[in-house]
């Protein structure tokens, strides 16, 4: 049970709202969003990064889920926001975000995307490669305007997580490497740039990681690239961004550490390193997104045929999948699910949970326990918050399902389900 959760006669509640009554209300399948948590969550940033006492940011990465409620919550929490497209920094604009608080990322931001942001004011742009440090000198050279950027690094650390979700490694599309001299090389065009004022530094490497180690390799390496670069090229780095990936629990085999553990460890190894190293201590960001919102969102989902393979395999189906899901046929992620109604019943059944796809691959959970089951039944995955609804498609043309954010006993609608009509609107 995660955030609000609660069990009242065998039946989940969340947000102080039955679950059962908002699937009634909603349809299925339905995202449904815990509020309180991710406020929560934020607050727990906020606090334990030390944003008030040092000045620190914590920047919601949007790539995890961001409708426009989400941007106002995330204002509102006094967090940053990091966009990676013109359309998550269009979906921000429209949502009254302030765009000195965004940190525009991407390895390959189009010429369009870039003066997008420059027109729009946005923060940072952190920049990923010299194509794109020549477009933004460019089109600011153009604006007469002059942008703050940090500069992406690729820090060579290995994390341990999925391959596809991998980013710090040497040899990644992310970034200017350290071992090639491209750092150095990107350091003397900005020393000569007249448009572009690098203030900070920036790493990410990797999602779902659940050591603290390899962010504190990255400290050391950014706090002595500080140095060096103070000392080579006399420019004053005064941010460093060590990006999101801050692991969370999907299933009993994950072992999350707490976001005041992982917050604290940074903050320590970060006063440490400067004091060995004699430097300032520089402002730090950190770029979570799945620890915001994962566990606060769950999938409401009704079930439909259920097939017993005889001694071989149940498989019951569900009202949507990869669709809404990814991750399971993506990444071999695993999920837990329950029947809202049955809480606490004893699992007696081994089964797998299907979706609708036209696609052997559409399995949401393999070979999970779970209560007695039959057609009708609402199912509920849990920790679907993070890349559910922002990695959703429309395959086999099924609509995007609705999302829902409960609070203090009330159901709010936040994304419209798609109709029929809009999954044809734009074709011609
Ligand atoms: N900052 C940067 C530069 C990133 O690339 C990412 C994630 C984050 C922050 C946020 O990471 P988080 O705290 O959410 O782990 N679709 C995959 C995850 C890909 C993450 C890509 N970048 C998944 O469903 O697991």
């Amino acid at each position: 049970l995660h955030g609000t959760m609660s069990v009242k006669n065998k039946n989940l509640y969340i947000g102080g709202v039955k679950c059962e009554n908002v699937a009634k209300k909603y349809e299925t399948p339905l995202y449904i969003f815990d509020e309180k948590l991710i406020r929560k969550n934020c607050r727990e940033y906020v606090n334990y990064f030390k944003v008030k006492e040092n000045n620190n940011k914590v920047a919601y990465a949007g790539k995890a889920f961001l409708p426009r409620y989400m941007c106002q919550l995330i204002k509102e929490e006094n967090l940053y926001l990091d966009v990676v497209s013109g359309g998550e920094l269009y979906t921000a604009y429209k949502s009254q975000f302030p765009m000195e608080k965004i940190l525009f990322h991407g390895n390959n931001k189009t010429i369009d995307e870039i003066e997008m942001g420059i027109k729009l004011g946005v923060g940072i742009f952190v920049v990923d490669n010299f194509y794109e440090l020549d477009l933004i000198e460019e089109i600011c050279e153009r604006y007469n305007t002059i942008q703050d950027i940090y500069f992406r690094i690729t820090p060579s650390i290995e994390a341990h997580t999925h391959e596809y979700i991998k980013t710090g490694q040497i040899d990644s599309k992310f970034g200017f490497a350290l071992t090639n001299g491209d750092l150095y090389e990107a350091l003397e065009k900005v020393k000569e740039y007249k448009n572009i004022n690098l203030i900070g530094l920036h790493a990410h490497i990797g999602s779902q990681i659940f050591e603290v180690d390899p962010y504190m390799d990255a400290v050391d390496i950014m706090m002595n690239l500080i140095k060096k670069i103070k000392e080579n090229y006399n420019i004053e780095i005064k941010e460093i961004d060590l990006g999101g990936g801050i692991g969370v629990y999907y299933t009993k085999h994950d072992t999350p550490k707490t976001i005041k553990e992982f917050c604290e460890s940074i903050i320590n190894r970060v006063e440490k390193t400067c004091e060995k190293l004699k430097i300032n201590k520089p402002v730090l960001i950190i770029e979570p997104g799945r620890s915001i919102v994962a566990n606060a969102g769950s999938t409401l989902y009704t079930i439909g045929s259920i097939k017993d393979i005889k001694d071989i395999r149940t498989y019951v189906s569900v009202d949507g999948g990869m669709t809404d899901n990814i991750r399971p046929s993506l990444y071999q992620a695993g999920y837990e699910c329950a029947v809202i109604n049955k809480i606490g019943l004893d699992k007696i059944n081994q089964v797998t949970v299907a979706g609708k796809c036209c696609e052997s691959g559409d399995i949401l959970i393999t070979d999970t326990d779970i209560m007695e089951i039959q057609s009708g039944d609402i199912l509920i995955t849990t920790s679907t918050g993070a890349y559910g609804y922002s990695m959703s498609s429309n395959y086999n043309k099924i609509p995007k399902p609705a999302v829902v954010f409960v609070k203090d006993g009330k159901s709010k609608l936040i994304c419209k389900r798609q109709s029929y009509k809009d999954l044809i609107s734009l074709e011609l």
